[in-house]
């Protein structure tokens, strides 16, 4: 449950709709698909497997792994990697995360109420114009994270899962209701399920690839961490399955329930991280009710974001408690204040930096802002080099009964095609794409 609780998040609810919508929709649709099935789920299982075996950090547990099996500590460097990870995509997850909360605030203020797509993107455009209050937003959902954290995770994070998780699924599906009643419904089918290939470059394949990763939780050891803690007996692809199912599901529907909107309202698909926050309102002001729906909905998504958040948080806490012998708090405060700070340079690239560019020289990065540049560096080159080495490492060095062992259950085909993924299909496309698309 926890480990959905990671998985379904602002990936799939507010980063997977404005990427698709970037990137031509269906052809992008499509790859995340099959890279969620053939790469993401593959390492998926091969993370919760390494915390199993490992029980400890990301860091502690490959330690531990490569110790035990004498291999070369070269392996280590993957724990490394995902925490360094964790830590950066901490820093700007709780930005977003402050935008939903204060979402929640403006719908119950009745914000929302007949704002029409003008007043809808004005009143997200003067709220990014406003460092303050984003700053402020910011620290109230880090310091959501940092009391959660302090509480110990695991038995509050399961039970809000199995409470809120269904509520959300409930309401995005109310929301592809609406949509669908919407004249602007069949463009948005059309452009999410009718494969156009045309718009299919190079980068927005390695995208697609990124956002399977990422929103499946895979690379950053969040998923080292929750496999840890699972029971010993418990079916690991089986609980593989029932995550990537939820994660996929989620990201679909979020896609069916903004893009009827854009559609409807003559908006931009491609209009980037202010998409989800745009487009809804419109809806929800227009239905009756809407001022409790929106709120409900805005709160949903950001109870969504701090389960996800907080195995972010996890993964460097547990660290610094195992290596340091810190106390939690002292631990969570520590990595909640210094996220929130490194935060703030993301946060200020959406007003007061918006113009500054740090990669102009690089081609494709000509007008990246900085909190653009973070995000392809961690998901389109951090994530996919971890995702690499964990395949390498499960598919190629440890051994067969090793790795079967710590599976917990399986049948022999079903192993079998985990480890051909593994071997072959996810290193293989990984190394492929990260070449073509950077060389290109
Ligand atoms: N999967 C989460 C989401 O979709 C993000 C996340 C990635 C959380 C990695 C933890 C670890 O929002």
């Amino acid at each position: 449950m926890a480990a959905i609780g990671s998985a379904v998040g602002l990936g799939n609810i507010w980063r997977f709709p404005y990427l698709a919508g970037e990137n031509g929709g269906s052809a992008f649709l499509l790859i995340y698909v099959a890279a969620t099935l053939a790469m993401a789920m593959p390492v998926l299982i091969a993370e919760l497997a390494l915390g199993r075996m490992g029980g400890g950090s990301p860091i502690g547990s490959l330690r531990h792994i490569v110790r035990e099996n004498c291999s070369s500590r070269f392996w280590e460097l993957i724990g490394i990697l995902a925490t360094i990870c964790a830590f950066l995509v901490l820093s700007y997850y709780c930005v977003i995360g402050g935008w939903t909360l204060r979402y929640v605030y403006l719908a119950i203020g009745g914000s929302f109420a007949q704002i029409g797509n003008a007043g809808s993107y004005a009143m997200f455009t003067d709220f990014m114009a406003d460092p303050m209050a984003m700053i402020s937003w910011h620290l109230g959902y880090m310091l959501l994270n940092v009391v959660i954290a302090l509480g110990g995770l695991r038995k509050g994070i399961e039970k809000t899962v199995v409470v809120l998780m269904p509520l959300l699924f409930v309401l995005l599906f109310a929301m592809v209701i609406y949509g669908a009643t919407m004249p602007g419904f069949a463009t948005a089918v059309d452009f999410l399920f009718t494969p156009d290939f045309s718009k299919l470059t190079p980068f927005a394949v390695l995208s697609a690839i990124g956002q399977s990763f990422f929103a499946l939780s895979v690379g950053l050891g969040s998923m080292i961490i929750y496999g840890a803690y699972l029971d010993k007996g418990a079916n690991i692809p089986g609980c593989a399955v029932i995550i990537t199912g939820a994660d996929v599901l989620v990201a679909l529907l979020s896609g069916l329930a903004i893009f009827p909107l854009v559609f409807s309202f003559a908006l931009e698909p491609s209009s980037g991280p202010g998409l989800l926050f745009i487009t809804l309102p419109i809806a929800f002001g227009q239905m009756s009710g809407g001022a409790l729906t929106g709120a409900g909905f805005f709160l949903l998504v950001s109870v969504a974001a701090l389960t996800s958040s907080i195995s972010l948080l996890e993964v460097v806490v547990t660290r610094l408690e195992e290596r340091f012998g810190m106390t939690r708090s002292v631990a969570a405060w520590l990595v909640g204040g210094v996220a929130w700070a490194l935060g703030l340079v993301s946060l200020l690239s959406f007003n007061v930096w918006s113009g500054v560019y740090p990669l102009a020289w690089l081609g494709m990065m000509k007008t990246s802002s900085i909190f653009a540049v973070l995000d392809f560096f961690c998901l389109n080159l951090l994530i996919p080099v971890t995702a690499l080495l964990i395949c390498l490492y499960m598919g190629w060095v440890l051994a067969k009964g090793t790795i079967r062992d710590a599976l917990g259950f399986g049948g022999e085909a079903s192993f079998r095609s985990w480890r051909f993924c593994l071997r072959f299909v996810a290193p293989l496309g990984i190394i492929s794409i990260l070449a073509v698309a950077l060389l290109s």
